[in-house]
């Protein structure tokens, strides 16, 4: 049996922390969905790898476990980067060009078309609806810091920051 298709991301000891999800949820089937939560929170996604071994421990089929986590929008079952950029498109951020700060940060963190993601995972740049502060529009939030009448500027001097402090 080969190991060169596995997830460098998943290596095995990345198992413990899935088990120790199962235990605290009495590997509980009906506990389905905080557990994919606590999945998610502690692989910053949900790995495909890990869905499977969740079906086996929870003794539920596969195809309703990746059935739930493709359901719900919440969930990913691609790796987000260390560093999540929010950037609302909402109405008062879209009028107060919430684009162009998204294409600067797109620009400064080289994203391809498409790709949300940097290749080395410290960044996942994405666009929501409102956030429900639009008296700050333009508005981006970076993890769970709210940043508001953001400018392009502003959005990158915070993106070097963590460069920074990730150097
Ligand atoms: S439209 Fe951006 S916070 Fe409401």
């Amino acid at each position: 049996m080969s190991d060169k298709k596995a997830n460098p991301n998943v290596a095995a000891e990345q198992f413990g922390k899935v088990c120790e999800i199962l235990d605290r949820h009495g590997r509980n089937p009906a506990k389905l969905i905080p557990i994919l939560q606590a999945v998610q929170d502690a692989y910053r996604y949900l790995p495909r790898e890990i869905l499977a071994f969740v079906a086996t421990s929870l003794d539920l089929p596969p195809a309703r476990v990746f059935g739930v986590a493709t359901f719900y929008a919440h969930f990913t079952l691609e790796p987000k980067g260390k560093h999540v950029v929010r950037i609302c498109d909402g109405t008062a951020c879209h009028v107060k060009g919430s684009m162009t700060i998204c294409e600067a940060l797109r620009e400064r963190l080289k994203l391809a078309e498409g790709m949300e993601t940097t290749p080395d995972l410290l960044f996942t740049v994405e666009t929501v609806s409102c956030l429900g502060a639009c008296g700050l529009a333009p508005v981006m939030v970076i993890g769970e810091k709210v940043y508001g009448q953001v400018t392009p500027a502003k959005a990158l001097a915070a993106i070097d920051a963590i460069l920074a402090e990730e150097a």
